[in-house]
C-alpha cells in the first residue's frame, strides 16, 4: 500500500510569512525518512503555496514516487512535461476554494481531460484522475484512458454514523468498479489517524493520498522538542 504524504500545507504556513520556512523540500526529506512511500504536491495556478522552484527541487530530492496534483491546463500539463514527475494527478481547481472541494467533472471536462491524458502519457508519465465515488465517473475515467483513479473520501471523511457507513460502501463500490475495469484505484482527502483504517482495509486499493492530518500532526508531536531546543539555545547564551 503507497502512502503519499502530501506537503502542500507545510508551504502554506511557509507563505504565512512569504518567507523560506518551514520548507516543504526539507519536510519531503523527513517525511520520506518516516516511511512516506510517496510526496505529493499540488502546484496551483495562483501558486499559493507550493512554488515553481519547490517542484523542481522536490523532482531532484525525492527518491520515491513523486505525484504533481494539477489542473488540466495547457500550463500545467507544459510544467509536468518538463519536470517529469512519476505521475501526474489531474484535480479541479477553483481560485476560491480552500482545498479541493470535490472531484473532477469528468463529464463535461471528457475531452479536456482526454488531450490531457494523452500529452502526459505521451512523455511516458502515468495519469490519476480525482473523481467522485460515482459509478460513471469511474466509467468515464476509464474512456479517457487514465492509468489511475483517486476517489474523493471527503463525504466518508467528513460522515458520522449511517451517513458514514453509506459514504463508505459508495468508495467501496468505485474501488471494485475501477479494478474490474483494470484501473488503479487510490483514495484520499479528509483521511485521518480516525478514519483510514476502513478505506485502508478496501481489498485491492492502491494507495492513499494524505495531506492535513499528517502536517497537523507532526505540527502536535514536534512542539515540545522544538520549545525545549530554543529554551536551551536562550539558556546557553
Ligand atoms: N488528494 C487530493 C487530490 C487532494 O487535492 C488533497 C488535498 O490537497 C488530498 C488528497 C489530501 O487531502 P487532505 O489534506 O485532506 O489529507
Amino acid at each position: 500500500m503507497v502512502l503519499g504524504v502530501n506537503v502542500d500545507h507545510v508551504a502554506t504556513v511557509r507563505e504565512a510569512r512569504k518567507g523560506i520556512e518551514p520548507d516543504p523540500v526539507m519536510a519531503a526529506t523527513l517525511a520520506v525518512l518516516g516511511g512516506a512511500d510517496g510526496i505529493t504536491v499540488h502546484l496551483r495556478e495562483d501558486r499559493r503555496h507550493i512554488h515553481d522552484r519547490d517542484l523542481k527541487l522536490l523532482r531532484e530530492f525525492v527518491p520515491v514516487e513523486l505525484n504533481l496534483e494539477m489542473a488540466a491546463t495547457k500550463e500545467m500539463v507544459g510544467i509536468a512535461l518538463k519536470t517529469r514527475p512519476d505521475m501526474v494527478t489531474l484535480v479541479p481547481e477553483k481560485r476560491e476554494e480552500l482545498t479541493t472541494e470535490g472531484g473532477l467533472d469528468v463529464k463535461r471536462q471528457k475531452l479536456n481531460l482526454r488531450k490531457a491524458v494523452k500529452a502526459i502519457h505521451n512523455a511516458g508519465i502515468p495519469v490519476s484522475l480525482f473523481i467522485n465515488p460515482a459509478i460513471d465517473d469511474i466509467d468515464l475515467s476509464k474512456e479517457i484512458d487514465a492509468d489511475m483513479v483517486e476517489i474523493h473520501t471527503g463525504l466518508y471523511a467528513n460522515a458520522k454514523g449511517e451517513r458514514q457507513k453509506r459514504e463508505f460502501i459508495r468508495v467501496e463500490k468505485s474501488v471494485r468498479e475501477a479494478l474490474n475495469l483494470g484501473l488503479s484505484a487510490n483514495a484520499g482527502h479528509g483521511l485521518n489517524y480516525i478514519n483510514v483504517k476502513k478505506i485502508a482495509e478496501i481489498d485491492g486499493i492502491r494507495g492513499l493520498y494524505i495531506g492535513h492530518s499528517i502536517i497537523s500532526r507532526a505540527v502536535l508531536v514536534g512542539m515540545e522538542r522544538a520549545v525545549r531546543e530554543m529554551k536551551e539555545m536562550i539558556k546557553e547564551s
